[in-house]
């Protein structure tokens, strides 16, 4: 039997930051609404010339740096992304040439949306149990300020840009011990960009219900820790660290609650990076593993939920 382990990790936020103070101007709103409602006191905001393959540039190069290994020993990278740099090729693929990787190793995006690193993390598990490579690169990034309607306050109080990256590499010893992945797509008028490619309606931004897509979330979060820990044959005073998905506060504490943990056992970084989407998690483990609250031999728990509607989680031994 052949795992996979989490051996290093890197992240990146564009060095702009928009305080909540700065929302009020654009849109009917308050600082103390947005803190109450979610948790967000500020976002990172990609500059005019920033990219979402040039946030992945640098979350790669400090995940490498990390763990002391040449970029062409990467033998697969899988990209979790909704917002690509071009339609094709892939950001994966830019970045690949970028990082000057030129073993001509597989490279694709994954589009699932705020659980787009979940899907990417069990893709990449996959690869590795299967015996197919030894190492991948992992990576979560969204620029969703392109995305956001800046006079729409139902949603552009929450979003935010960043990236984070993890390498997983072949191990003798389980690292991940299960992942689960949902979709429903009959909910997906609920949380989308309505417009697209082979369907364009002139509606380029984020429209969500965030009431129902909230009810949604705190239903699925709570239902995926009994299945999650059910399959891995974990307790759930096992798990040392929660690390979801950052889209607000209030959800985060009722999967914590879930688990029978305080607030001190899940690293909450929903504060000063609103929802990054894509990259909330693996700059959610980066900040953990780099502060030292996360040691090795840690049990973690991490989960998402975003549109499709899609959902998951993995739980791993760091
Ligand atoms: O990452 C993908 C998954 N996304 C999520 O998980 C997001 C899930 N949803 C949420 O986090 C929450 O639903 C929100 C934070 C988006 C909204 O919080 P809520 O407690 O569900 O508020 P609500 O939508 O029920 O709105 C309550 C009130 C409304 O006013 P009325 O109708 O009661 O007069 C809204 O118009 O708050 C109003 N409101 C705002 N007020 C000030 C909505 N947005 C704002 C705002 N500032 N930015």
């Amino acid at each position: 039997m052949r795992y996979s382990r989490i051996t290093a990790t890197g992240s990146y936020l564009p060095e702009r930051v928009m305080t909540n103070a700065e929302l009020e101007v654009l849109v009917d709103t308050s600082d103390e609404w947005i803190q109450a409602r979610t948790g967000i006191r500020e976002r990172h905001i990609v500059r005019d010339d920033e990219s979402t393959c040039d946030m992945c540039e640098q979350a790669a190069l400090r995940a490498l740096e990390a763990a002391d290994i040449d970029a062409n020993t990467i033998e697969l990278i899988v990209l979790a992304t909704s917002t690509p740099d071009l339609i094709y090729p892939s950001t994966a693929c830019l970045l690949q040439h970028r990082l000057g990787i030129d073993n001509n190793c597989a490279a694709f995006d994954v589009q699932a949306a705020c659980s787009g690193f979940i899907y990417a993390f069990s893709i990449a598990d996959k690869f590795i149990a299967s015996g197919a490579v030894k190492r991948a690169l992992v990576l979560g990034a969204d620029s969703n300020s392109r995305i956001l309607d800046w006079s729409d306050r139902g949603t552009c109080v929450l979003f935010g840009d960043g990236a984070g990256a993890m390498l997983l590499e072949a191990a003798t010893e389980p690292g991940i011990y299960v992942t689960r992945l949902h979709a429903n797509g009959a909910y997906s008028s609920l949380l989308q960009v309505p417009s697209g490619v082979s369907k364009p309606t002139g509606d380029p931004f984020i429209r969500m219900r965030g009431n129902e897509v909230f009810k949604f979330a705190v239903n699925a979060m709570g239902s995926i820790v009994n299945e999650t820990l059910e399959e891995c044959g974990l307790e759930k005073n096992d798990i040392d660290w929660l690390i979801p998905h950052q889209a607000n506060q209030r959800i985060i504490k009722a999967t914590a609650k879930k688990l029978d943990m305080t607030m001190e056992k899940v690293i909450l970084t929903v504060a000063e990076h609103g929802n990054t989407s894509g990259g909330s998690i693996p700059l959610a483990l980066d900040t953990g593993i780099r502060d030292g609250r996360i040691k090795r031999g840690d049990n973690l728990f991490f989960e998402a939920i975003g549109s499709g509607f899609t959902w998951g989680s993995v739980v791993a031994k760091y």
